[in-house]
């Protein structure tokens, strides 16, 4: 199977199913691929090369971590599988292996799409009578022995999707994720890279678990030489047991093999998920998100006066968060009660969503539903919906418990209260949190994080179903439950709780690895950041706002005259320019200087680009490295300017340099020999336009 960016070419040999080749394109005739991977026989070794091919079992030679593995009550634990048939049309491949003394079958499709993206998925079905504990199974990728380094990442509340990186050794590395969401250290990606690999340049070999629930990556190099990356969903003891006939259908892994570094491998990504029927079409509404204007100090005239600035700046979307339901004057009551709460709104929701819509903007409304208060009536009414294990509790976290949504009649609560309230008013949004993880997660008696997050799914898409047009927002304390599962369920991703714009760059520039810039939500935060208390300016935090679904998340009440005037032709600068920010290639450049980044969107035909240069910290040089912009047409001319869309940013300088009002270069030169980076107060950044001419 071939894109023009990657192949995978699979092989059945003495019924294992191989993969021989997953990376650059491979042409021509190549039928004697076989014979030239074919191993020598080693000195304490087999007597015949085994080849234990994708299942990775044991029966086959193979010392490594299976790909499959549980048991019938102790029997069954050793697997052979045989290809029994195979399907192979363009570029999808559909391979059903069987083993018949484990009475197991295992259904694995291959589908490559023209952007190189790679998804496997596999099925497991018992094809016995007596029950199949499936302890695991994992998907796993041949690499190449010039893949050296592994890049993962990790992270927490505030400071999601931080990058690590190693050599590949010996033995397996693992990344585990048991918060029963996929977050705050959920690795958005594994990537194997070579030692030469950057932005711009050399392979890359991606992968990203489709999976909002307990998952794991690994990376796994055997003493024999080969290696291998694989992810699967992290099952707990006893959470999938089959009865005869019964399938468990494993999630899907997305593959993405570049010979153009990482952002080959985010292209391929975004790519992918644009071309999905279900991606945001729609431009996506500047959005003002009244958390932290507000917090839990909901009150009607208070969020009226909002609303006039929201309007006067610019704003089409208006999202009111946490605390108009039920008792919810602060994080220790409420969760659960989803009707709006008389005491705070005593003439309902009606009146203050009508008067936002009166301004022309749109409503959007905060829930949290798999959460609940013990001081709640749900609560109160139903202890035993929660997850948990025998009559224990599971510790609190920010004073709540998780429901449990696989128990029908809890599931049904949630459902039937959210559903009320969107019919009962002009909500076209939902933002939808999700701030604890799960321990102790049991459901009657059996482990439930497999279930609840089905349940989640099934949740979404019926609220979806019943009131179409409906977009959701996943946010689970900011970004911990961005995955390729519930993408297939949302619009936007709550980035971080981080509004901190400095902060922002390093979590957006690696969110952005694997989910494309109109679903990432990047607002405008107060001047004195509230997570970290750093003033910036405004200018920084409107440029980092810009590179995503854009927003604000500030009392702009309190803003000056000035502020307010710069919010609005940013907001301008947005709507005309979020058709380019929002489908062209995202391009982060190799830029030498550790003080800074560059980086920015081209569009598809190089026309137009927006570069954002941004001083994280002071440099040691008097000048900093030269702007090279990546990505352009070398043939062309392009007009080079600096724009400030929401005012100047401090620059440390006398003159800045003086192609920022304007000059004209080629392509070329600019990939080559670029434009001189002004000198910045750290902390600061700059918007550079660059038109084709
Ligand atoms: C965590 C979210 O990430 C915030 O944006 C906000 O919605 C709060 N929860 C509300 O409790």
């Amino acid at each position: 199977m071939s894109a023009p960016t990657s192949s995978l070419l699979i092989e059945v040999v003495n019924g294992a199913l191989v993969i021989r080749h997953w990376g650059a394109p491979i042409l021509g005739q190549n039928h004697d691929i076989a014979l030239a991977s074919r191993v020598s026989i080693a000195n304490s070794s087999w007597d015949e090369p085994q080849l234990p091919g994708l299942m990775r079992e044991s029966a086959r030679g193979f010392l490594g971590r299976p790909s499959l593995s549980g048991h019938r009550n102790g029997k069954a634990w050793s697997t052979k599988f045989e290809v029994t048939d195979f399907h192979h049309q363009g570029n999808h491949c559909a391979v059903t292996l069987r083993d018949f003394h484990a009475e197991l079958e295992v259904i694995v499709t291959f589908d490559l799409d023209a952007f190189g993206v790679l998804i496997q998925k596999a099925t497991v079905k018992n094809i016995g009578n007596s029950d199949y504990v499936l302890n695991e199974f994992i998907h796993w990728l041949p690499l190449p022995r010039e893949a050296t380094q592994n890049l993962d990442f990790a992270g927490r509340w505030s400071n999601e999707r931080q990058p690590q990186c190693r050599d590949i050794q010996i033995g397996t590395w693992v990344r585990e994720s048991r918060e029963g969401r996929s977050g705050h250290n959920f690795s958005i990606a594994d990537i194997a890279l070579t030692a030469q690999t950057s932005f711009q340049s050399g392979s890359a070999w991606a992968t990203s678990i489709a999976w909002s629930g307990n998952s794991h990556y690994l990376v796994e190099r055997g003493f024999d030489g080969q290696q291998s990356i694989g992810a699967g969903e992290l099952l707990l003891a006893g959470e999938v047991i089959l009865k005869g006939n019964e399938s468990y259908e494993a999630p899907a892994l997305f593959a993405v093999y570049s010979s153009q570094g990482l952002d080959g491998v985010s292209a391929a990504f975004h790519s992918h998920l644009r071309a999905r029927e279900i991606h945001p079409k729609r431009p996506r509404p500047l959005t003002l998100n009244m958390w932290e204007a507000l917090y839990f100090d909901h009150n009607e005239s208070k969020i009226r006066e909002l609303v006039d600035v929201a309007a006067e700046v610019g704003v089409e979307r208006v999202v009111l968060d946490d605390g108009w339901f039920h008792s919810r004057r602060n994080d220790r009551s409420g969760l659960g009660d989803w009707v709006v709460d008389p005491a705070v709104w005593p003439n309902g929701l009606t009146p203050v969503v009508e008067y936002i819509n009166s301004k022309g903007i749109e409503f959007g409304l905060w829930f949290e539903g798999e959460m609940v208060n013990p001081d709640s009536d749900l609560y109160r009414a139903h202890p035993e919906w929660i997850l948990h294990e025998g009559d224990r509790t599971p510790p609190l976290w920010r004073h709540q418990l998780v429901l449990d949504l696989g128990h029908e009649e809890a599931y049904k609560h949630v459902l039937e209260q959210t559903s009320s309230l969107l019919a009962a008013h002009n909500i076209v949004y939902i933002k939808w949190d999700h701030n604890r993880v799960l321990v102790d997660a049991g459901h009657l008696g059996v482990a439930g994080v497999r279930r609840q997050t089905q349940a989640i799914y099934r949740l979404f898409a019926e609220l979806k179903k019943r009131h179409p047009g409906l977009e959701i927002e996943s946010c689970a304390s900011g970004g911990a439950r961005i995955d390729l599962g519930v993408i297939d369920y949302v619009d936007r991703f709550w980035t971080s709780d981080n509004n901190d714009a400095l902060e922002r760059q390093t979590i957006q520039r690696w969110t952005s690895q694997v989910i494309p810039p109109e679903m990432l939500g990047t607002h405008i935060g107060p001047t004195h950041g509230h997570q970290t208390g750093r003033t910036l300016e405004l200018s920084m935090r409107a440029i980092t706002a810009l590179f995503g679904h854009a927003g604000i998340e500030w009392n702009i009440t309190q803003a000056t005259a000035e502020e307010r005037a710069n919010l609005a032709t940013w907001a301008k600068y947005y709507k005309d320019n979020r058709a380019l920010l929002h489908s062209g290639k995202s391009v982060r450049i190799d830029y030498p200087d550790e003080h800074g980044y560059l980086y920015g969107v081209i569009s598809a035909d190089t026309k137009k680009s927006i570069f954002a240069y941004v001083q994280l910290t002071p440099t040691v040089t008097i000048h900093p490295a030269s702007l090279k912009f990546a990505g352009l047409d070398a043939a062309a001319n392009y007009l080079v300017k600096a724009v400030y869309p929401a005012g100047k940013p401090r620059f440390m300088l006398i003159t800045p340099p003086q192609w920022m009002d304007g000059i004209t270069m080629s392509g070329s030169a600019l990939a080559t020999i670029g434009v001189s980076a002004p000198i910045l107060a750290p902390a600061n950044a700059v918007l550079i336009e660059i038109t084709k001419l």
